[in-house]
Parts: C-alpha cells; sequence; structure tokens
C-alpha cells in the first residue's frame, strides 16, 4: 500500500494487504480453505501447502510494517526453529540471549543438539565484545528481553555480526512491527510471536519472519513448504482480523501500564519495577532511540511466589496466565517456568481496560 512513511500506524494497520476495491467483492474477505487448487495457467496457487491467498495478504500487511517481505509461520516458535534450521549448519557459532524467551535456547540445545553448534549464551546487556563474534553464522537478539525488559543495540550489534561475516535476527515479539523495526536499524531478519500483541486477543498461536533479503525469503518459505510448519487460513483471517485494531489496542496498553507504572513506583510491597518507556528506566535512553513506541508489557517484583499468589487472588481484573499482549490484563509468576529471576518476579502485561478500574483493582489487590 505504502512504503511506510506516507501513512500513519493506524491507516496501514486498517488497511494492510486488503488489496484495491472490486465492485461486487467482499469488502472484507473471508478466509481461503484449500488443499489443492484447480490447476492451469495463470495459477497462483496449486497447494494448500505451498500457498495460500489468505497468507499472501497478512503477509503483505506485516511485511510492510516490517519493511520487508513476509513468511507466516504457525507460531512463534515455529519461525525462530524455522530461522536457526534453514540458516544454520553443523559446527557454526551462535549467539542466543541468555535471559531471553527460555524455549528459544531449550530448542536450540535439545532439537538442534545434533549440528555440535558452538553456542554462546549473552545477557541482552552485554558485553558485546568484537571478539563474540568469530566464527559465528547467526547472532539471535531479543529487544525488548522477555521477561527482563532489558535492551540491546541493534545497529550496533548489527555492524558486529555482519563484520565478522554473521546474519544478525531480532525476536521482535516484545515491541511488535509497530513499536520496533529491526530491520531498518540493520538486522537481517526480524522475527516475532504474534501469538502475542500483534494478534491480541489470546484466541490464536501465530508467527512470521520478515526479511529485506528476497533470497532469504524464499529459502524460508521452501523451509516451511517442505517441513509442513504452515499456519492454517482460519487462524491467519483471525489475526489479519485483529491486525486492523493493533494500533488501537498498543495506544491502550501503553498507556495503561504507564498508569500502572506511575501507581506502582514507591508501593511499599513492589520492588524491581522496569517499563523501557519510564524515564529513568536503565533501558530507556537506547530504547528511545530505536524504538517508535512503547508497549504494554512491565515487570516488578513481590516478595515471593505467595504474594504473587494472594495479589492474582485479590484482582478483580487482573488473571494470571503465561503469555502477553492481549486484551485482558494478565500476570505471569516467570520463575515457574524456569526463567532465571527471584520467586516473586512478575511479568505484568496492560490489557485494554480502563485505566482507572486496572490503577484502582491492582492498587486494591496489593493493599
Ligand atoms: C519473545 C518470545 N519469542 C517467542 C515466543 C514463542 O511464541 P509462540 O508461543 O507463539 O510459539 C514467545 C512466547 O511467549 C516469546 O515471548
Amino acid at each position: 500500500m505504502d512504503d511506510g512513511t506516507r501513512y500513519g500506524d493506524g491507516t496501514r494497520c486498517v488497511h494492510g494487504g486488503h488489496g484495491d476495491p472490486e465492485p461486487g467483492a467482499p469488502l472484507a474477505p473471508g478466509p481461503v480453505f484449500a488443499a489443492p487448487y484447480h490447476l492451469g495457467e495463470p495459477a497462483a496457487d496449486f497447494y494448500g501447502r505451498a500457498g495460500n491467498p489468505t497468507w499472501r495478504a497478512l503477509e503483505s500487511a506485516i511485511g510492510e510494517l516490517d519493511g520487508g517481505e513476509c513468511v507466516l509461520l504457525p507460531s512463534g516458535m515455529a519461525a525462530i526453529s524455522t530461522v536457526l534450521r534453514a540458516v544454520l549448519r553443523a559446527g557454526d557459532g551462535l549467539l542466543v540471549p541468555s535471559d531471553g524467551y527460555y524455549a528459544t535456547r531449550q530448542f536450540v540445545h535439545e532439537e538442534l543438539a545434533e549440528l555440535s553448534l558452538h553456542v554462546q549464551e549473552i545477557p541482552t546487556t552485554g558485553p558485546w565484545p568484537p571478539e563474540l563474534f568469530d566464527g559465528v553464522r547467526l547472532v539471535l537478539l531479543e529487544t525488548p528481553s522477555n521477561p527482563g525488559l532489558d535492551v540491546c543495540d541493534i545497529a550496533a550489534l548489527a555492524r558486529l555480526a555482519h563484520r565478522a561475516g554473521a546474519l544478525l535476527a531480532v525476536d521482535n515479539t516484545t515491541a511488535t512491527p509497530l513499536g520496533q523495526r529491526p530491520l531498518e536499524l540493520g538486522a537481517d531478519l526480524a522475527i516475532a510471536s504474534d501469538t502475542k500483541a500483534l494478534t491480541g486477543h489470546s484466541d490464536v498461536l501465530l508467527g512470521h519472519v520478515s526479511t529485506a533479503d528476497a533470497e532469504l525469503a524464499a529459502r524460508l518459505r521452501r523451509a516451511r513448504t517442505l517441513s509442513g510448519s504452515i499456519p492454517g487460513p482460519f487462524e491467519t483471517w483471525l489475526a489479519h482480523r485483529s491486525l486492523g485494531t493493533l494500533d488501537l489496542r498498543l495506544a491502550r496498553q501503553a498507556s495503561n501500564a504507564a498508569a500502572l507504572v506511575a501507581a506502582l513506583r514507591g508501593h511499599p510491597a513492589v520492588t524491581g519495577l522496569r517499563w523501557p518507556g519510564l524515564p529513568d528506566d536503565p533501558a530507556h535512553e537506547l530504547a528511545s532511540a530505536q524504538m517508535r513506541r512503547w508497549g504494554g508489557v512491565f515487570r516488578f517484583e513481590l516478595a515471593d511466589a505467595d504474594a504473587v499468589a494472594e495479589f492474582v487472588r485479590r484482582s478483580e481484573l487482573v488473571v494470571a496466565a503465561t503469555s502477553f499482549g492481549g486484551l485482558h490484563s494478565t500476570v505471569d509468576r516467570r520463575a515457574q517456568w524456569g526463567d532465571p529471576v527471584a520467586p516473586g518476579f512478575v511479568r505484568f502485561s496492560a490489557g485494554c481496560e480502563d485505566p482507572d478500574d486496572l490503577v484502582a483493582d491492582v492498587l486494591a489487590a496489593l493493599s
């Protein structure tokens, strides 16, 4: 629809991937369910594992937001694992975050063990000396990291990676394509779990990879076709429907997060409060330089696991759930999943409720 600069976020979310108006055609077409297609010339599609118009519509919308070619996959982990399998060969060097989404590390160690990779796990805040990149084939960053919300300098690390002949991929799940455009900052691949804010209704699993490198995109599409790791048309259609409100949802989530963080600052039960949007957050300066807008996820600590359970029990609006970016405000006590954090560490995902209701509920639940 545009080059990424002509229209604002809301317009691009509403119109992305919808094509030109056609008299008599539905304004918002439904999903195309197809295994085989009629063969003949000209035909864009022949078999549902290789191509689907509903995928292409959403890929066009997300690709435009990311500034690259988008390849949809059935979950965030499918996106991450497809990239790792497509790029890495036996004995390659790989840098992954030590403080990012835990299943990525698990996948590398358990499912890619036969590749005998040289894996280095580095905290998002580094240090990142140039020697680290020697012999590395792929650098995977996650910024802001989940759950710690630390940030690293994508452009600087892309330069270091490229100097060493490595590709740089960024897990952009927490930021979303509206919050950050890793490809513009020099990344080769932007990866995301669209299960989170991009779809945002807690009813779909989906993921994607975007790249400005046409060969890499073709390789990823081929990997998808041959592995059979394909998104369902209905999920894809639901995601496209949800994308239309991403700008609105993110704006409400971010303003709710700001209101909650302001209310929790200095609260006697709360320590370790972090949100990149807070001016005195350690990540704020760098995040402001490379991000386009804030999201609704912040973190803090309560005394222990029991204190978190009590908080959830007392709250009327906040529920415990292990995801983020949805309409509903949720908390997740990350130590239960093995993240290297304190037992009372909470990742809070601000939803789209009314800010006054949410702040009052959270303060009452903590009192
Ligand atoms: C940062 C990040 N990357 C990837 C994933 C995996 O996504 P999915 O659950 O859609 O496979 C998650 C899921 O929580 C995540 O938080």
